[in-house]
Protein backbone atom coordinates (compact mmCIF):
# COMPACT_ATOMS: atom_id res chain seq x y z
CA UNK A 1 0.00 0.00 0.00
CA UNK A 2 2.77 2.42 0.81
CA UNK A 3 3.87 2.84 -2.68
CA UNK A 4 0.78 4.87 -3.97
CA UNK A 5 0.97 6.94 -0.75
CA UNK A 6 2.83 9.77 -3.24
CA UNK A 7 0.24 9.56 -5.81
CA UNK A 8 -2.30 9.76 -3.48
CA UNK A 9 -2.36 12.74 -0.87
CA UNK A 10 -6.19 12.51 0.49
CA UNK A 11 -6.06 8.70 1.22
CA UNK A 12 -2.75 9.25 2.98
CA UNK A 13 -4.76 12.41 4.78
CA UNK A 14 -7.20 10.10 6.09
CA UNK A 15 -5.03 7.13 7.43
CA UNK A 16 -2.91 10.02 9.66
CA UNK A 17 -5.98 11.00 10.64
CA UNK A 18 -7.43 8.05 11.76
CA UNK A 19 -4.16 6.69 13.32
CA UNK A 20 -4.48 10.08 15.63
CA UNK A 21 -8.00 9.29 16.20
CA UNK A 22 -6.37 5.48 17.98
CA UNK A 23 -3.75 7.34 19.64
CA UNK A 24 -5.74 9.36 21.67
CA UNK A 25 -8.11 6.31 22.23
CA UNK A 26 -11.10 6.79 19.92
CA UNK A 27 -11.74 3.81 17.44
CA UNK A 28 -11.67 4.30 13.75
CA UNK A 29 -11.52 2.30 10.65
CA UNK A 30 -10.68 3.43 7.15
CA UNK A 31 -11.64 0.76 4.46
CA UNK A 32 -11.99 2.41 1.10
CA UNK A 33 -9.31 4.21 0.39
CA UNK A 34 -9.15 4.91 -3.19
CA UNK A 35 -11.50 7.50 -4.55
CA UNK A 36 -12.45 7.24 -8.69
CA UNK A 37 -13.42 10.85 -9.23
CA UNK A 38 -10.66 12.05 -7.69
CA UNK A 39 -7.83 9.12 -7.63
CA UNK A 40 -9.16 7.28 -11.15
CA UNK A 41 -10.71 9.53 -13.19
CA UNK A 42 -7.68 11.91 -13.29
CA UNK A 43 -5.37 9.27 -15.05
CA UNK A 44 -7.92 7.71 -17.80
CA UNK A 45 -8.04 11.70 -18.60
CA UNK A 46 -4.40 12.12 -18.86
CA UNK A 47 -3.24 9.09 -20.17
CA UNK A 48 -6.24 7.17 -22.12
CA UNK A 49 -9.47 9.50 -22.99
CA UNK A 50 -7.82 11.11 -26.36
CA UNK A 51 -8.23 7.27 -27.51
CA UNK A 52 -10.96 5.94 -25.49
CA UNK A 53 -13.37 8.57 -25.66
CA UNK A 54 -16.94 9.32 -27.32
CA UNK A 55 -16.32 6.65 -29.56
CA UNK A 56 -18.03 2.94 -29.10
CA UNK A 57 -15.96 0.57 -27.57
CA UNK A 58 -13.93 1.08 -24.52
CA UNK A 59 -14.97 4.89 -22.97
CA UNK A 60 -12.99 5.98 -20.39
CA UNK A 61 -14.54 9.29 -20.02
CA UNK A 62 -16.23 8.76 -16.75
CA UNK A 63 -17.17 6.01 -14.04
CA UNK A 64 -20.77 4.83 -15.66
CA UNK A 65 -18.75 4.79 -19.46
CA UNK A 66 -16.47 2.78 -18.16
CA UNK A 67 -19.05 0.33 -16.31
CA UNK A 68 -20.78 0.09 -19.02
CA UNK A 69 -18.09 -0.51 -21.46
CA UNK A 70 -17.72 -3.72 -23.26
CA UNK A 71 -13.89 -4.97 -24.55
CA UNK A 72 -13.49 -6.57 -28.30
CA UNK A 73 -11.35 -8.98 -26.77
CA UNK A 74 -12.47 -8.89 -22.63
CA UNK A 75 -16.24 -8.64 -23.31
CA UNK A 76 -17.49 -7.57 -20.08
CA UNK A 77 -14.84 -8.47 -17.79
CA UNK A 78 -12.87 -5.26 -17.92
CA UNK A 79 -13.53 -4.76 -14.64
CA UNK A 80 -14.11 -6.98 -12.35
CA UNK A 81 -15.17 -5.78 -9.13
CA UNK A 82 -12.79 -7.13 -6.09
CA UNK A 83 -10.84 -9.31 -8.22
CA UNK A 84 -7.96 -6.85 -10.47
CA UNK A 85 -6.51 -9.88 -11.85
CA UNK A 86 -9.43 -10.75 -13.68
CA UNK A 87 -9.75 -7.80 -14.95
CA UNK A 88 -9.02 -6.83 -18.43
CA UNK A 89 -8.61 -3.26 -17.48
CA UNK A 90 -5.73 -3.98 -15.32
CA UNK A 91 -4.54 -6.61 -17.97
CA UNK A 92 -4.10 -4.02 -20.47
CA UNK A 93 -1.98 -1.60 -18.56
CA UNK A 94 0.57 -4.33 -17.17
CA UNK A 95 3.19 -5.60 -19.32
CA UNK A 96 2.57 -8.02 -21.74
CA UNK A 97 -1.40 -8.13 -22.15
CA UNK A 98 -3.00 -11.27 -22.93
CA UNK A 99 -4.60 -9.41 -26.16
CA UNK A 100 -2.96 -6.38 -28.37
CA UNK A 101 -0.71 -4.21 -26.94
CA UNK A 102 -0.47 -2.74 -23.60
CA UNK A 103 -2.13 0.51 -22.81
CA UNK A 104 -1.95 3.33 -22.70
CA UNK A 105 -0.51 2.76 -26.43
CA UNK A 106 2.91 3.42 -27.32
CA UNK A 107 3.54 4.18 -23.11
CA UNK A 108 2.99 3.00 -19.92
CA UNK A 109 1.43 4.38 -16.94
CA UNK A 110 4.08 4.69 -13.81
CA UNK A 111 3.78 1.69 -10.92
CA UNK A 112 2.08 3.93 -8.44
CA UNK A 113 -1.02 4.15 -11.34
CA UNK A 114 -0.90 0.87 -11.93
CA UNK A 115 -1.24 0.30 -8.03
CA UNK A 116 -3.92 2.45 -7.59
CA UNK A 117 -6.32 1.22 -10.36
CA UNK A 118 -5.65 -2.61 -8.47
CA UNK A 119 -6.51 -1.15 -5.58
CA UNK A 120 -9.76 0.57 -6.50
CA UNK A 121 -10.80 -2.49 -8.28
CA UNK A 122 -9.81 -4.69 -5.02
CA UNK A 123 -11.79 -2.09 -2.63
CA UNK A 124 -14.86 -2.98 -4.53
CA UNK A 125 -14.59 -0.88 -8.15
CA UNK A 126 -17.07 1.85 -6.27
CA UNK A 127 -18.11 5.18 -7.57
CA UNK A 128 -17.61 6.56 -4.37
CA UNK A 129 -15.11 5.65 -1.57
CA UNK A 130 -18.22 5.41 1.41
CA UNK A 131 -16.67 4.53 4.06
CA UNK A 132 -13.33 6.15 3.44
CA UNK A 133 -14.24 9.04 5.94
CA UNK A 134 -12.52 8.08 9.20
CA UNK A 135 -15.41 7.54 11.80
CA UNK A 136 -14.43 9.94 14.15
CA UNK A 137 -14.15 13.52 13.91
CA UNK A 138 -10.69 15.20 14.64
CA UNK A 139 -10.97 18.36 16.23
CA UNK A 140 -11.12 21.15 13.74
CA UNK A 141 -10.90 24.27 15.91
CA UNK A 142 -9.91 25.54 19.10
CA UNK A 143 -12.46 25.13 21.38
CA UNK A 144 -13.66 26.27 24.79
CA UNK A 145 -16.48 24.06 26.49
CA UNK A 146 -17.32 25.68 29.82
CA UNK A 147 -16.00 24.08 33.63
CA UNK A 148 -17.56 21.31 35.94
CA UNK A 149 -18.69 20.77 38.00
CA UNK A 150 -19.96 24.75 38.58
CA UNK A 151 -20.98 25.70 41.45
CA UNK A 152 -18.20 23.55 42.41
CA UNK A 153 -15.81 23.21 45.88
CA UNK A 154 -13.05 23.35 45.29
CA UNK A 155 -11.96 21.88 42.27
CA UNK A 156 -13.43 22.42 38.80
CA UNK A 157 -12.18 20.98 35.70
CA UNK A 158 -12.25 23.00 32.77
CA UNK A 159 -12.57 21.90 29.42
CA UNK A 160 -11.53 22.66 25.98
CA UNK A 161 -10.58 21.18 22.41
CA UNK A 162 -7.66 21.37 20.25
CA UNK A 163 -7.07 20.48 16.76
CA UNK A 164 -2.91 20.46 17.65
CA UNK A 165 -0.63 20.08 20.53
CA UNK A 166 -0.40 23.67 22.24
CA UNK A 167 0.80 25.13 25.47
CA UNK A 168 -2.59 26.87 26.93
CA UNK A 169 -2.68 29.12 29.97
CA UNK A 170 -5.74 29.20 32.12
CA UNK A 171 -6.36 32.53 34.35
CA UNK A 172 -8.50 32.94 37.02
CA UNK A 173 -9.39 36.75 38.39
CA UNK A 174 -12.38 37.61 41.03
CA UNK A 175 -15.44 39.95 39.76
CA UNK A 176 -13.02 42.83 40.23
CA UNK A 177 -10.72 41.54 37.51
CA UNK A 178 -7.72 40.46 40.57
CA UNK A 179 -5.48 37.87 39.48
CA UNK A 180 -6.09 34.76 41.94
CA UNK A 181 -4.17 31.99 40.04
CA UNK A 182 -2.58 31.08 36.67
CA UNK A 183 -1.95 27.17 34.95
CA UNK A 184 0.21 26.67 32.45
CA UNK A 185 0.27 23.11 30.94
CA UNK A 186 1.03 21.50 27.17
CA UNK A 187 -1.39 18.87 25.59
CA UNK A 188 -1.50 17.27 22.68
CA UNK A 189 -4.47 17.32 19.92
CA UNK A 190 -8.06 16.39 21.69
CA UNK A 191 -10.00 17.30 24.08
CA UNK A 192 -9.22 17.55 27.36
CA UNK A 193 -10.26 18.36 31.13
CA UNK A 194 -7.63 20.56 33.32
CA UNK A 195 -8.72 20.79 37.12
CA UNK A 196 -8.31 23.92 38.66
CA UNK A 197 -8.45 24.15 42.59
CA UNK A 198 -9.44 27.10 44.56
CA UNK A 199 -8.91 25.61 48.00
CA UNK A 200 -7.40 28.68 49.43
CA UNK A 201 -10.30 31.28 47.78
CA UNK A 202 -13.17 32.31 49.71
CA UNK A 203 -17.07 31.58 48.05
CA UNK A 204 -17.64 33.29 44.92
CA UNK A 205 -18.08 34.04 41.42
CA UNK A 206 -14.91 33.94 39.26
CA UNK A 207 -13.95 34.48 36.22
CA UNK A 208 -11.80 32.51 34.26
CA UNK A 209 -9.67 32.98 30.46
CA UNK A 210 -8.45 29.86 28.17
CA UNK A 211 -5.28 30.74 26.16
CA UNK A 212 -3.17 29.29 23.61
CA UNK A 213 0.41 29.79 22.46
CA UNK A 214 0.24 29.69 18.81
CA UNK A 215 2.90 31.15 16.49
CA UNK A 216 4.49 32.96 19.57
CA UNK A 217 0.66 34.87 20.29
CA UNK A 218 -1.17 34.18 23.22
CA UNK A 219 -4.22 33.69 21.71
CA UNK A 220 -7.72 33.98 23.64
CA UNK A 221 -9.98 30.77 23.46
CA UNK A 222 -12.80 32.45 25.63
CA UNK A 223 -13.51 33.18 29.27
CA UNK A 224 -16.34 31.62 31.73
CA UNK A 225 -18.10 32.08 34.81
CA UNK A 226 -17.81 29.95 37.57
CA UNK A 227 -19.06 29.83 41.51
CA UNK A 228 -17.23 28.54 44.42
CA UNK A 229 -19.26 27.66 47.22
CA UNK A 230 -17.80 26.49 50.68
C1 LIG B 1 -3.19 6.18 -28.69
C2 LIG B 1 -4.50 5.62 -28.49
C3 LIG B 1 -4.77 4.87 -27.20
C4 LIG B 1 -4.54 5.28 -25.93
C5 LIG B 1 -3.89 6.58 -25.46
C6 LIG B 1 -5.04 4.24 -25.06
N1 LIG B 1 -5.57 3.24 -25.80
FE1 LIG B 1 -6.47 1.57 -25.09
N2 LIG B 1 -6.72 0.85 -26.98
C7 LIG B 1 -6.31 1.51 -28.13
C8 LIG B 1 -6.52 0.63 -29.27
C9 LIG B 1 -6.19 0.98 -30.73
C10 LIG B 1 -7.03 -0.59 -28.76
C11 LIG B 1 -7.36 -1.88 -29.53
C12 LIG B 1 -6.10 -2.64 -29.82
C13 LIG B 1 -5.51 -3.36 -28.64
O1 LIG B 1 -6.23 -3.93 -27.84
O2 LIG B 1 -4.28 -3.33 -28.51
C14 LIG B 1 -7.16 -0.39 -27.31
C15 LIG B 1 -7.64 -1.36 -26.46
C16 LIG B 1 -7.82 -1.18 -25.11
C17 LIG B 1 -8.43 -2.16 -24.23
C18 LIG B 1 -8.91 -3.52 -24.63
C19 LIG B 1 -10.41 -3.63 -24.84
C20 LIG B 1 -10.75 -5.02 -25.39
O3 LIG B 1 -11.48 -5.74 -24.71
O4 LIG B 1 -10.27 -5.33 -26.47
C21 LIG B 1 -8.41 -1.62 -22.98
C22 LIG B 1 -8.94 -2.24 -21.69
C23 LIG B 1 -7.77 -0.34 -23.07
N3 LIG B 1 -7.42 -0.09 -24.37
C24 LIG B 1 -7.53 0.47 -22.00
C25 LIG B 1 -6.78 1.65 -22.10
C26 LIG B 1 -6.39 2.43 -20.93
C27 LIG B 1 -6.76 2.10 -19.49
C28 LIG B 1 -5.68 3.48 -21.40
C29 LIG B 1 -5.02 4.55 -20.60
C30 LIG B 1 -4.17 4.15 -19.52
C31 LIG B 1 -5.63 3.37 -22.84
N4 LIG B 1 -6.30 2.25 -23.21
C32 LIG B 1 -5.00 4.28 -23.67
C33 LIG B 1 -5.82 2.78 -28.21
C34 LIG B 1 -5.43 3.56 -27.13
Amino acid sequence: MLNYYQSNAASMKKQILCLLAVVLGIPCTVSAQVDYESDIQPIFNASCTSCHGSNGGVNLTSYEQLMSSTGTNYGNDLVVAGDPDASGLVDKIEPNPQFGSRMPQGGSLTDEQITLIRTWISEGANEVATAAEPDVEIPSAFRLMGNYPNPFNPTTNIEFVTPEAVQYTISIYTVHGMLVGEQVGNVATGKHSVPVNLTNSPTGMYIYRLSVLRNGVNELLGTGRMTLIK
